[in-house]
């Protein structure tokens, strides 16, 4: 068998097909579009949760939220569990921990105002879900989620966790109060 090698099949020499160089044009810049969209629809499409992650001890997040807890307590709620509900001030940071099966304490926030939002899980994976905000964040133990939040609307908003974790997990919800 002989390989040979002319130059219409040196293809790489050939010179470029006009139609061949307008579509990798267009394609190129349609690349460049969709790049730039990117940053532009974080910023100006308000859809993107701009949170972060921090490696948090449990026992560490814990001892914050209690702290939060026995300072701003205001009234206990959720039937016989007995939820601490809390008022902290505007601008603070505020705590809120997902484990089996319940979220905990219960917040009540200003509307207008903003807070600093940490969410962790003291087990396993669980997932936070606002309702009918639809703002998702999945919380895994050992991290500290925080995110800015500004309610904009008085009201009571549902928390459910939407990610499976085990025989209750359907009773695994509580609310946010906005005043
Ligand atoms: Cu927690 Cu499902």
């Amino acid at each position: 068998m002989t390989i040979s090698y002319t130059s219409e099949r040196a293809w790489w020499k050939e010179p470029l097909e006009r139609t061949e160089l307008v579509w990798i044009v267009i394609a190129f810049i349609w690349c460049l579009v969709l790049f730039f969209m990117m940053p532009y629809w974080h910023i100006y499409g308000q859809q993107n949760l701009a949170n972060e992650a921090y490696r948090a001890k449990p026992e560490d997040f814990a001892r914050k939220t209690e702290e939060m807890i026995a300072k701003y307590k205001v009234r206990e709620d959720g039937g016989d569990l007995k939820v601490p509900v809390v008022r902290p001030p505007a601008g603070s940071d505020v705590y809120l921990i997902g484990r089996l099966w319940a979220w905990w304490p219960i917040l009540e926030l200003e509307k207008g105002k903003s807070y600093r939002l940490h969410l962790t899980a003291m087990d396993y994976q669980h997932g936070f879900s606002l309702q009918p905000e639809n703002i998702n964040i999945q919380v895994h133990p050992g991290y500290d989620h925080a995110v800015t939040m500004t309610p904009t609307q008085k009201g009571s908003f549902a928390i459910i966790c939407n990610e499976y974790c085990g025989v209750n997990h359907h009773t695994m919800i509580s609310r946010i109060y906005v005043k």
